[in-house]
């Protein structure tokens, strides 16, 4: 199964929610929240361990209905650092709706206002890694949904601080299995303190084999221990800058994402692009569709892919230039119905994002059309932009423009070949057919291998994807006609309107890749990942994701035509990655998408 099951879900007479698969409640009946508190907050000494800190990384095992998380940001939102910043990551196999969320939840008026703002934000039911930031609390929620024994060793992150909250360990082995401790010991920062509920042997044991110090401590309520661990000091690594100078090359998409997410973060943020203005390059069609791929098999990128997808959902919602909509999308020919069909008889999304209809096709119910020339601009608002100015980039000293920054970015879309050497990037060229309807249409959108878009007075079809020879983007008669075709077979009826309009053409070039994936993360060290080629060769070319990278320089590219659907998580990628947050992404997903993949690709293949 592809979804993520729900839990055996009951409710005792005194309203406290139980998961029959174990046979345990998901809180105390007397005060769950009281007993949150004490066990798990008083426990891991808060609000005092993170009062000195920039940024804080509490880790739980066992998300549930929320209460602890809840309860955390309560305490967060009276005992904050100034500037500081919380990460929360949990970690949940059998995710519960919504709506038992807000039910469970209702014993704690005081909650009410956190509940709502969890609830209007709960994560959609799909196995992956979802992060919810809510930047004007300076909180984040990194949640990994599966299995643990899949979920743990998939994740990238050191906390400052745990809570083992998995039902009790004699009834829910899985969550407390011996296997589990040296992988938590790994995440986990010098000196961190744990906190539990329960004191049982094995998970005394357990922690005590990989470092921590173990102590009983006086329960809560009518429990008489819990327990308390500190992981046994080394040096800390060094703590990232609190406000660190970022250099964006692109306002495009890729750039804008980048320049909201750090922003938010409390980065000081430059943008520099060529361009006069926002979404004058090839994010600046006047529709744009962010609606998923779903692979038919449960592979690494069909997962990265639905990530990204859920990604794009949640950092677009609400924001000026959105609509949330409902894409047709049928079978472009066998090949592709058949894949539709194996989708839909294991579908990775549930039935609020994606179902069947007649015809072999599937709606996708959250697909978003998007306004570029409304939505960029207001990603940027408030970010300095250095409209019509060329980036000269020295990779070695992090200086751009006779600037030096902490980080610099590379988000320029096709024209990144021209920023670093050894990219393979290949460029298509995009066409669209657009004009302005005299009749405002709701948002809707048809997809088959093309897409036709409507949005009030709207219309936009496409696209193209035909070789490029490296000239600024011409659109051409035969690309028009090859849109008016796909058009009468989307809808002969949306054919017959645009057959009477003065119609518009607008080309654009997207960079791909050879295996469609982008290229997110630090740009390589090529010159001594080829010098080490035989150093390589015998470790099987195994390479960190992080390794062999030029410091402080990252890409954010290789996009192909879904460039809004990776901007966002590409966004959340990079922004963890320099803050030292916790990576929003699986550990596999990263090596799918790490930019030295090409190099050591071609030196595996002796190309170079
Ligand atoms: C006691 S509840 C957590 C309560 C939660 N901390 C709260 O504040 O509401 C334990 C949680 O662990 C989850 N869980 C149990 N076994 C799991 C497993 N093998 N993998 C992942 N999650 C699991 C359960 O679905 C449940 O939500």
């Amino acid at each position: 199964m592809r979804l993520p099951p729900r839990p055996d879900l009951s409710w005792k007479d005194d309203g406290t929610p139980v998961d029959d698969r174990v046979g345990d409640v998901y809180y105390s009946i007397e005060d769950g929240l009281a007993e949150s508190r004490a066990v798990f907050l008083d426990g891991c000494s808060l609000p005092a361990a993170w009062q000195d800190r920039a940024a804080f990384t509490i880790a739980e095992l066992g998300f549930g209905t929320g209460l602890n998380f809840l309860a955390t940001w309560q305490m967060w939102r009276s005992h904050r650092p100034a500037a500081g910043w919380l990460n929360f990551v949990s970690f949940e196999g059998y995710p519960l709706d919504r709506e038992d969320v807000a039910r469970a939840l209702t014993p704690w008026p005081e909650l009410s206002d956190l509940v709502e703002q969890l609830c209007t934000r709960w994560p959609v039911r799909a196995k992956g890694v979802q992060t919810i930031t809510w930047p004007e609390e300076r909180l984040s929620l990194t949640l990994h949904i599966g299995l643990i024994e899949d979920t743990l060793p998939q994740s990238r992150f050191k906390a400052d601080a745990w809570f083992l909250d998995g039902f009790s360990p004699a009834k829910n082995e899985a969550m407390w299995a011996d296997t589990l401790w040296p992988t938590l010991a790994e995440r986990t920062q010098p000196g961190a303190p744990v906190a539990t509920f329960t004191v049982a042997g094995a998970v005394r044991r357990g922690l005590r084999e990989v470092g921590f110090h173990v102590e009983k401590k006086p329960g809560h309520g009518r429990k008489r221990e819990r327990l308390e661990a500190r992981f046994s000091a080394e040096d800390a690594p060094p703590a990232p800058p609190i406000s660190p100078r970022i250099a964006i090359v692109g306002a495009g998409i890729a750039g804008a994402c980048l320049a909201r997410r750090l922003s938010e973060r409390g980065a000081n943020v430059t943008v520099f692009d060529q361009a006069d203005a926002p979404a004058m390059g090839t994010s600046g069609n006047p529709l744009a569709l962010v609606m998923p791929r779903v692979d038919a098999a449960d592979t690494v990128q069909a997962r990265l892919l639905i990530d990204a997808y859920l990604s794009a959902q949640g950092f677009y919602r609400g924001r000026l230039g959105v609509q949330t909509t409902e894409t047709r999308h049928m079978p472009r020919d066998d090949a592709e119905a058949e894949r539709f069909q194996k989708l839909l008889a294991d579908p990775p999304l549930g039935l609020e994002q994606l179902e069947a209809i007649r015809g072999g096709g599937v709606l996708h119910k959250a697909s978003m059309i998007l306004q570029p020339a409304i939505l960029l601009p207001s990603l940027l608002d408030g970010v300095d932009v250095r409209w019509r100015t060329a980036a000269r980039i020295d990779l070695a000293e992090r200086r751009v423009n006779g600037e030096v920054f902490d980080a610099v970015i590379l988000a320029a879309g096709w024209q990144m070949p021209d920023l670093a050497e050894h990219l393979d990037l290949t460029d298509r060229l995009g066409q669209v057919e657009h004009y302005q309807s005299e009749v405002d249409a709701p948002p809707s959108a048809l997809a088959a291998g093309h897409y036709a878009l409507a949005s009030g007075p709207h219309r936009l079809w496409g696209a193209t994807f035909a070789d490029h020879d490296g000239a600024a983007p011409r659109s051409s008669d035969a690309a028009r006609a090859e849109n008016t075709r796909a058009l009468d077979a989307l809808s002969p009826y949306w054919r017959n309107e645009a057959l009477k309009a003065a119609l518009q053409s607008r080309a654009g070039v997207r960079a791909t890749t050879a295996d469609r994936l982008p290229l997110i993360g630090a740009l390589p060290d090529s010159a001594t990942l080829i010098a080490d080629r035989q150093i390589l060769e015998r470790q099987a070319w195994a390479v960190a994701p992080s390794a062999y990278a030029i410091d402080g320089i990252y890409l954010a590219g290789g996009y192909g035509s879904r460039g809004f659907t990776w901007a966002p998580w590409a966004a959340d990628i990079l922004t963890a990655e320099i803050f030292a947050d916790p990576t929003p992404a699986r550990v596999e997903a990263l090596h799918a998408i790490v930019p030295n993949r090409q190099i050591l690709r071609k030196l595996k293949r002796k190309l170079l």
